[in-house]
């Protein structure tokens, strides 16, 4: 696990969008796994300003989201998928067939899950996957469990989660309780992993994932089990290491 301690919230963005921009620059036909929150919206403006700087191209670029919340509608204001088109989508010349987000609104839920497992192998699986992290380990929508997830699921959103996430919401009982999530495995299975956090508040939680137990019960602590990891974190989230 490679760990970059940078100053604040601002440097963190520019070193991951830098890292995201050369894997695109290496490869133009990367499969880029997204990650939505606070954490990335710094990251996704620094990318949208290398594209129109003429410094990346995201014509072959496909994309694949961590997660989005189960029964919000694309068009809904709080889903992944609006916020995925307000903060990048909109703004790259990414192809809209090239972007791959959970369908929330799914009949078949199973269904759902198996065809994004399906089109992730499809896509030849993913190079490079954004990770932010939840006050309680949570990477992507996979909470606290007393075993690992391994592929696309529904989740049962923990409290914590709920009570974080009221602050995207006019109030807490507007929080949906259930989402669609990439698993544990499909996240290891990225050949490079970028995990962002900022912020007093995600300390504890990045202390475990780098010093504490591998367990199912602090989700990102098998991260230490990936052999090509960066941790960007600012010196606020690197407080307790
Ligand atoms: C979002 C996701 C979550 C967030 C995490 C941190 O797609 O998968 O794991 O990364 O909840 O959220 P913020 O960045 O809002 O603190």
């Amino acid at each position: 696990m490679k760990i970059l301690i940078v100053n604040d919230y601002t440097e963190m963005s520019r070193k991951a969008a830098n890292i995201v921009a050369s894997q695109i620059i290496l490869k133009n036909d990367s499969v880029i796994g997204l990650a939505t929150g606070d954490t990335p919206k710094g990251m996704y403006k620094e990318l949208v300003r290398l594209y129109n700087n003429g410094d990346i191209d995201f014509t072959e670029v496909k994309t694949f989201n961590l997660d989005e919340y189960y029964g919000l509608d694309k068009t809904n204001s709080q889903s992944y998928h609006y916020y995925m088109m307000e903060n990048l989508f909109n703004h790259v010349n990414i192809k809209r067939e090239n972007i791959n987000i959970p369908n929330g609104m799914a009949e078949s839920i199973e269904k759902e899950c198996e065809e994004y497992e399906r089109k992730i192998e499809e896509a030849g699986g993913i190079d490079l996957q954004v990770l932010g992290i939840g006050r309680n380990g949570h990477i992507g929508f996979n909470e606290p469990d007393l075993k690992f997830e391994a592929k696309t699921h529904l989740v049962r959103l923990d409290d914590d989660t709920i009570k974080a996430n009221s602050r995207f919401f006019e109030s807490i009982e507007e929080v949906p309780t259930l989402a669609i999530s990439m698993g544990i495995k499909t996240i290891m299975h990225a050949r490079k992993i970028i995990l962002l956090a900022s912020g007093e508040g995600k300390a504890e939680a990045i202390y475990k994932t780098v010093k504490g137990k591998i367990t199912p019960e602090m989700p990102a602590s098998v991260l230490q089990l990936h052999p090509d990891v960066t941790l960007i974190v600012d010196k606020k989230a690197a407080s307790l290491l």
